[in-house]
């Protein structure tokens, strides 16, 4: 930008302008019913008792919220048996990870994160002015050495998705210790683990142990998914101590607000509403999966709450067809061209009624 150009009106930092907006999920399309399959959200709703402590809150709501989320911290240490002098609640996982490159990032810093990674964390880099470097994937599956073959000199955080959105695969535990082994005690290895709880495999750990046992990792968690409580923005982080208080210092007072708070307890502590969450996205992930394969779809295998439907490239059946065609039949997915799969949508795992429409749709498409 020209000097008169800057001195006409105010100029964000460098770096911003190069940011592509977040594109959120859409939620309407023509049709009786929407079926709303396109931003990982959970069909069971949030869990009875959630919301009763959600709707308790309303007799409150000119009082400020308590700023050190201190019930929802301790409701999440006894849950996962935590240290709650650790863990920093947040405005969503989102809040936390912006948090932790405004923290850490300098103009001149590098972040890395993979390939299909999750679309916040490049904003988050670029927004302070730290360079994105972007790691290869292989099968859709993010790679240790690949991640490790761009930590440079100037890498402070690497962000990683575990499992990752939108690909459903994830890095089994060894790996990530792998991942950890071959950073400097300097760089934050991130592990967003939004999708832990879906996942069933004896190889993964969401996080904790790492974070127990080094300085440099920390683990962001979200109430946005299988508690679904994606409205009221709540997710939280367990970090070192030194992490946990530097995020305190730069995070707004009154980050969390006191309705998000009450039902996070009530939310963690429901843990039958879990499981219930749990055992229905199994059951529809392996059902969907089998279903899309048989029409001749190719499906990454997914240990989320969603899966990478691929479709063929040819004129009439390819995937932006393949939304035209669902959504005029009420039903939404999300398109991938932002996360450079344009041959591919995203599915979210719905109820019953949601799964088998959008199956019968696609056997029409494909047809
Ligand atoms: C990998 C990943 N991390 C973080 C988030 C953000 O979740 P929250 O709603 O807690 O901000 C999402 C949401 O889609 C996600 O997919």
């Amino acid at each position: 930008m020209t000097l008169p150009a800057l001195l006409s009106r105010p100029a964000p930092k460098p770096g911003i302008s190069d940011i592509a907006p977040y594109v959120p999920g859409k939620s309407g399309a023509k049709g009786k019913r929407v079926f709303k399959l396109s931003s990982n959200e959970s069909p069971l709703g949030a869990s009875p008792k959630a919301m009763e402590a959600y709707r308790a809150a309303a007799s409150s709501l000119a009082l400020y919220p308590d700023g050190a989320a201190s019930d929802l911290r301790e409701a999440i240490a006894a849950r996962y048996g935590l240290n709650a002098q650790r863990i920093v609640c947040g405005a969503g996982s989102d809040e936390l990870l912006q948090l932790l490159a405004h923290a850490y990032l300098r103009p001149g810093d590098e972040a890395v994160y993979t390939q299909h990674g999750f679309l916040v964390y490049p904003i988050a880099i670029k927004a302070n002015g730290a360079t994105a470097v972007v790691a290869p994937e292989r099968d859709h599956k993010a790679e240790v050495d690949a991640i490790l073959a761009c930590v440079s000199e100037r890498t402070r955080i690497v962000f990683l998705a575990n499992p990752n959105n939108p690909t459903g695969t994830y890095v089994p535990f060894d790996e990530i210790k792998r991942l950890h082994a071959g950073l400097k005690p300097g760089c934050l290895l991130v592990l967003d683990a939004a999708y832990a709880e879906y996942v069933r495999r004896n190889d993964y750990e969401a996080g904790i142990e790492l974070v127990s046992q080094f300085e440099n990792v920390v683990m962001t968690r979200t109430f946005s998914k299988i508690h679904g409580l994606a409205a009221l923005r709540l997710g939280w982080a367990y970090c070192p101590e030194h992490v946990a208080d530097t995020l305190n210092r730069i995070r707004g007072p009154f980050n969390v607000s006191a309705p998000a708070l009450a039902a996070g307890v009530g939310a963690i502590t429901d843990r039958d509403f879990v499981e219930q969450a749990i055992r229905h996205n199994e059951q529809w992930v392996d059902w969907l999966t089998r279903e899309l394969t048989a029409l001749g779809l190719k499906v990454t295998p997914s240990v989320g709450n969603f899966l990478l439907v691929h479709f063929p490239m040819a004129a009439t059946r390819n995937a932006p067809a393949a939304d035209a065609f669902l959504s005029e039949r009420g039903i939404v997915l999300r398109r991938m061209e932002g996360y450079g799969l344009p041959s591919a949508l995203r599915l979210t795992v719905g109820d019953e009624e949601a799964n088998r429409a959008v199956v019968a749709a696609l056997a029409e498409f494909m047809r």
